[in-house]
């Protein structure tokens, strides 16, 4: 059997954490996946309370799921402990993925300055030649922004917008979460069987996806 994977999931104080729920209900539901390294900030947390309602306190799996985990591989670690676990190279992780990712984090990471476990997480991932996946949402881009995503782009991270595809006719915008979420795992090495693959012959996409509550 192919090992599982560790994987890093950082939800930061960007728009659009609704995201974060469904890659992170993803990454649960994945058998290549064994464990999540989680980590909220607190600026991800306000977010998340702003965006839904829920009540910034309390685990950080429930807060982004609005639900407990379905399976127990969710390690929910505190952004501000720099002695967490995944602040070292030693610690078993594959790679890291950023969702979403504020610019002011960015802007960290490229400056090498990991105040917090996620960004030295990032510092690690990036040290350590692993794959780091910024899911940044912003816009329209300053030239600051411009610059810290080319100089992590040119360290080996990889800059990973939250844009929508609209080639798949999304018609709602669950579809987009769903699509982009599909796409984001298939390019970190966990292809998935449930998202639209431009063949070029089509004359209208299907639309044949549940749309989820
Ligand atoms: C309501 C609200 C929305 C925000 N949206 C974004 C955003 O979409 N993109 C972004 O880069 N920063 C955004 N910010 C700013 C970040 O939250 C802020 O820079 C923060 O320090 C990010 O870093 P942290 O998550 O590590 O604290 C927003 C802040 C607030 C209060």
């Amino acid at each position: 059997m192919t090992e599982r994977r560790n994987i890093t999931l950082a939800v930061t104080g960007a728009g659009g954490t609704r995201m974060a729920r469904f890659v992170l209900e993803a990454l649960v539901k994945e058998d290549r996946v064994g464990q999540i390294d989680l980590m909220v900030s607190p600026a991800g947390r306000r977010l998340i309370a702003h965006e839904t309602g829920r009540d910034a306190s309390g685990p950080a799996p429930e807060l982004v799921l609005g639900a407990r985990p379905a399976a127990d591989k969710v390690v929910d670690w505190d952004p501000e402990d720099l002695a967490g676990g995944p602040t070292s190279g030693s610690y078993p992780s594959w790679g890291m993925l950023v969702v979403p990712c504020a610019l002011g984090v960015v802007g960290r990471i490229a400056h090498g300055t990991a105040n917090t476990l996620i960004e030295r997480a990032a510092d690690v991932s990036l040290k350590e030649r692993r794959p780091l996946v910024l899911c940044v949402r912003e816009t329209p881009f300053n030239l600051i922004h411009l610059r810290n995503l080319t100089q992590v782009a040119e360290a080996g991270g990889t800059v990973y917008p939250m844009i929508p595809t609209y080639y798949n006719l999304p018609q709602t915008v669950d579809q987009f979460y769903e699509e982009f979420t599909a796409r984001l795992l298939a390019f970190v090495g966990l292809p998935q069987t449930d998202y639209y693959a431009y063949s070029g012959t089509e004359s209208r996409a299907h639309h044949d996806r549940t749309v989820r509550a």
